[in-house]
Order: C-alpha cells, then structure tokens, then sequence
C-alpha cells in the first residue's frame, strides 16, 4: 500500500529547522524512480472525481511532484515563487507557516479566469502556504479545484482551514 510506503521511507529529523518541529523529509523518495512513479500515479487516481485545469505547484518541495502530476493529467503547470524570484509581473501574498513566514507569488497571467486549479505540495501542515496560494488562485479570477499532498500533519488541522475554499482535500499518507 502506498501510504505504507511512504511513511517508511519519510525520515524524522527533529528540532529542523527550529526546536519543536519535526521535519518530515521527504528526499528518500527521490532515490527510488518506481516510487516516485507510484505516487504520481496514485496523486493522480485521487483526483478522477474532479475537474483540473492547471496544477499549480509551491515553491520548492511542490515542483517535485507538481510537474510530473500535471503531465501525467496532461494539464499545464504554473509555478508559485517565494517571493523575487518570478520574472514577469506578479501578484503575491505573505502567510505565516509551522515554523515562519514567507511571501508568494505568481505571474500575473498564470490562469484564465475561470480555470479550476488545482494546488498541489509535498506536504500540508498549517494550511498557510496553501491558503496563500489559494487566494493567489482567486485575486486572478481563478477557482481552487482542490489540493493535493504526498502528507497531510493531521494534528495541525490544516485540512479544516482548507474548506473555505474547496471541500476537495487529497493526501496520500498521514
Ligand atoms: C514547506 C512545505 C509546504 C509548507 C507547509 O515548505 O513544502 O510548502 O512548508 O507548511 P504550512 O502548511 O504550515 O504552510 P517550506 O516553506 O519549508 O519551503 P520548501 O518547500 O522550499 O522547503
Ligand atoms: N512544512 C511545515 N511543517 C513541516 C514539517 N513538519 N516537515 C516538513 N515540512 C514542513
């Protein structure tokens, strides 16, 4: 089972990067191609029910699986910035996260109003990255089709504070 596996080869790293936080690492999964295969595939199978546009992947563990979910749907995809990095004009919001804060940002022209985004990450702790990104998806007329995790932290209750804006909420393990 898929879950199973991830949270095998997840690895624990404590007090990173602050004291109190427990740092899901989720590189292991980079070395192994059959399971990166899996999950894009399983990412996939969870979103049959629903309608995607565009994937819209965060800045940087969210391009790792971004990218390959939005070819393997056969969607484009639209990368979130922290802040600075995109060239083109922006629209941007800051948010507060486990443990700090940050700003993203988007091109300006990423989506055509209307289109139904789908957010996805590595992971869901808070929800403040993804509420960010999600009010970044409507300042440009964009809907939140829902949101994909590889790990939803169930004990932040992130996933209540995502309603708002879809009821669509899909992780893979928690
Ligand atoms: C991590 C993770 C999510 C976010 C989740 O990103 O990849 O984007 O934190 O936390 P939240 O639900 O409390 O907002 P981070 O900002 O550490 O950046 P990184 O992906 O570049 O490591
Ligand atoms: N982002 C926010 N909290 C995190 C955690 N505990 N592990 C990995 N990434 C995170």
């Amino acid at each position: 089972m898929i879950e199973t596996k991830i949270k095998q080869i997840v690895r624990d790293v404590n007090d990173f990067p602050k004291p109190g936080i427990v740092f899901k690492d989720i590189t292991p999964i980079l070395k192994d191609a059959g399971l990166c295969n899996e999950i894009v595939a399983a990412l996939a199978a969870q979103l049959s029910e629903i309608q995607v546009d565009v994937v819209a992947g965060i800045e940087s563990r969210g391009f790792l699986f971004g990218m390959s979910l939005a070819n393997y749907l056969g969607v484009p995809f639209v990368p979130m910035r922290k802040a600075g990095k995109l060239p083109y004009k922006t629209v941007q919001h800051s948010y507060d996260l486990e443990y700090g804060s940050a700003t993203l940002e988007i091109h300006e022209d990423a989506f055509l109003p209307g289109q139904r985004v789908l957010i996805h990450d590595d992971l869901l702790a808070t929800g403040g990255t993804v509420i960010a990104a999600s009010r970044l998806i409507e300042k440009l007329e964009a809907e939140v089709a829902g949101y994909s995790f590889i790990i939803a932290l169930d004990f932040l209750n992130g996933r209540d504070r995502l309603l708002e804006f879809s009821p669509n909420n899909y992780a893979l393990a928690s």
